[in-house]
């Protein structure tokens, strides 16, 4: 959640924070700010809503336009309401400090209270100002000093960046539980909280580990933690290009990721098919033949449409490899105290890598001694790192706060594990390479899907007006009901509920009438003539249904009221060219109802709260 951006160098520093700000604009957007350094103090100006804005009112202030050294911060509100008073960067009182905060402050009434009574005032109802306030009682000449004392009082989380005005050219920034990364240029550093912002200045980056404080001056850098002295951290090389991170002449940056599915889906399971073994590579994982072959239980953890993708990895787990396997939503897993054990391999799946109640259930599992795995996007993240036996997706960067490519990603990704897992089991060789294919023929499956947009685009000006909608689904397309429900109400604010086909009539059947639409997946294979039956019991409540068919599948074709043709493969694969359909559904319903697509209200692309 929220964004940071900070630089310093020889350049000016406005134009580098305005066009990472924006770059991170998907992490929040209801206000932004930035302070700069000037010869006489430091200038802060805030905006209420998006980056533009802010930019506005920047434009009128040629003075701020020579400093070289700059804070920037967007927000997505937790404590106070998107005003401009709670919009960072925060000053600290006296002594001329400016910090900007992604992340919580648990004590912050406690530090609030503490330092109203040190004749401190406060603007805003954010925790952050309370942080600027504590550094700045506890500054004496040197920033990183007074960081390092203040945040050694804070509960919480923080991600931080913080300049004095009487250390021009210094930055302080640091890190638990938020993410900073440094991105180092010639004479200069930018930092931020994701590394979309500085890969258009260079590609040489070092992510911050937790506790970590680093102070900054150009491209002299000193990196140590709260509790030591200088620690050493090696640079990386951002491997995905500036360009992939634009819209690419796309009208949002959800179409382009839905479009660039048959590439990433492609990308993540390059060089990861062994076509010898009929089984998957996935190095990543780390597991040992014996660790494989004793595995007792496969545990799936994420929040979302990752837990959406999580479902369908339980169910191939179990169908493919016969290992017991369980989907549990992430926060939940946390804090009902489950029963893991040495055994057991947890799967934590995330795109940002990021997501707090994801995160928080990676370190239960760790404590409680299972073999934990992190099925990442973001290269670099907290969760990839604390997993150590991380599958990346290679679904390069996501924007659009609905995921998309991502979810695809994932289901390929989880259906690779499912067959290692099968391959050291009970499946032959030949079911194996039969796997392989299959998983092999997803991109093309995509292709095919995405070739009929103009024909899916039809299909939606017919589901315009509707305020309601059910998903439902049985079987490997159970999962795809509930993340084509996600994303339509995201996107399109109709409100939408996924539901197995056969759990529909034990309640929520009593919701439809004619303006309630059911959006059902009728796909050829297993459970198809019993979802049929579903479907006409929902017609003879008047909804009317779109179906999801096989390709030239008459009897469902029949049976719907409209229908989106799907190419003919085993009910696992088809998952992921039905959920295609469906998100270019979605995204077509929200585009004629002229929603704000990328950055649907009310949501952040990174949740980095509980
Ligand atoms: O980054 P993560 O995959 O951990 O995010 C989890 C959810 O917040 C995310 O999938 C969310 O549900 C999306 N907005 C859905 O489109």
């Amino acid at each position: 959640m929220c964004g940071i951006v900070a630089y310093s160098g020889s350049r000016p520093a406005l134009p580098v924070l305005l066009s990472g700000l924006k770059r991170l604009e998907y992490r929040g957007y209801d206000s932004a700010g930035v302070a700069v350094a000037t010869p006489t103090d430091i200038t802060i100006r805030k905006a209420k809503g998006k980056v533009s804005e802010l930019v506005n009112l920047l434009s009128e202030e040629s003075s701020l336009e020579s400093s070289t050294t700059g804070i920037a911060h967007t927000r997505w509100a937790t404590h106070g309401p998107p005003t401009q008073e709670n919009a960072h960067p925060h000053a600290g009182g006296k002594n001329g400090i400016a910090l900007v905060h992604n992340g919580i402050i648990e004590n912050h009434r406690a530090l609030r209270d503490k330092l109203k009574a040190d004749g401190y005032t406060f603007l805003s109802e954010t925790d952050t100002e309370v942080l600027a306030h504590l550094v700045d009682s506890l500054y004496q000449g040197n920033l990183t000093e007074a960081v390092i004392a203040a945040l050694k009082e804070v509960e919480g989380t923080f991600g931080i960046a913080a300049m004095a005005h009487a250390e021009p050219g210094t930055l302080v920034v640091a890190r638990r539980g938020s993410p900073i990364v440094l991105g180092l240029g010639e004479k200069e550093t930018i930092v931020a909280s994701d590394a979309s912002a500085i890969i258009k200045h260079t590609r040489q980056a070092i992510y911050l580990d937790d506790n970590d404080i680093a102070t900054i001056n150009g491209s002299d850098l000193d990196i140590r933690t709260l509790d030591s002295g200088t620690v050493t951290r090696e640079a990386s090389e951002i491997d995905w290009s500036s360009d992939a991170a634009e819209k690419g002449g796309y009208e949002h940056y959800m179409l382009k990721e839905i479009f660039e599915q048959p590439e990433a889906i492609s990308n993540s399971i390059r060089g990861r098919l062994d076509h010898e073994r009929g089984s998957a590579l996935l190095s990543g994982l780390n597991l040992t033949p014996r660790e494989l072959a004793e595995l007792h239980r496969v545990l799936i953890v994420g929040c979302g449409t990752s837990m959406n993708a999580g479902l369908v990895g339980e169910y191939a787990v179990e169908d493919f490899a016969g290992v017991l396997a369980e989907v549990e939503q992430a926060a939940e897993f946390r804090y009902r105290n489950p029963i893991v054990n040495p055994s057991d391999l947890v799967v934590a799946i995330s795109q940002s890598g990021e997501t707090a109640d994801t995160l928080a259930a990676v370190r239960e599992a760790i404590d409680k001694g299972a073999l934990v795995s992190g099925l990442v996007n973001t290269v670099g993240s907290t969760i990839a790192r604390e997993t150590g036996r991380g599958v990346y997706l290679h679904a390069g960067p996501e924007i659009s706060v609905a995921s998309t490519k991502a979810f695809t990603s994932q289901v390929s990704v989880l259906l690779m594990m499912a067959l290692k897992f099968a391959r050291s089991r009970r499946m032959s060789r030949e079911a194996g390479l039969q796997m392989v294919r299959e998983i092999e023929a997803i991109p093309a499956l995509v292709q095919q899907v995405l070739d009929q947009n103009d024909a899916i685009a039809k299909v939606a000006e017919r589901y315009l007006d509707q305020t309601s909608a059910f998903f439902i689904g049985r079987g490997y397309m159970y999962p795809v009901a509930l993340e084509g429900a996600l994303k339509l109400k995201e996107i399109s604010y109709i409100h939408a509920e996924g539901y197995h086909a056969a759990e529909l009539k034990h309640g929520p059947i009593a919701l439809l009438e004619a303006s309630v639409p059911v959006i059902a997946l009728c796909n050829d294979g297993p459970g198809k003539d019993k979802t049929l039956g579903n479907v006409a019991e929902c017609q003879a409540r008047d909804s009317r249904v779109l179906g999801i068919v096989t390709k030239g599948d008459r009897e469902a074709i029949a049976t719907v009221d409209d229908f989106i043709e799907v190419p003919a493969c085993p009910l696992h694969t088809a998952v992921v060219p039905s959920t295609v359909a469906l998100q270019l559904l979605s995204y077509h319903i929200a585009r004629l109802k002229g929603c704000p697509i990328d950055q649907p209200r009310n949501l952040a692309k990174s949740v980095t709260v509980e």
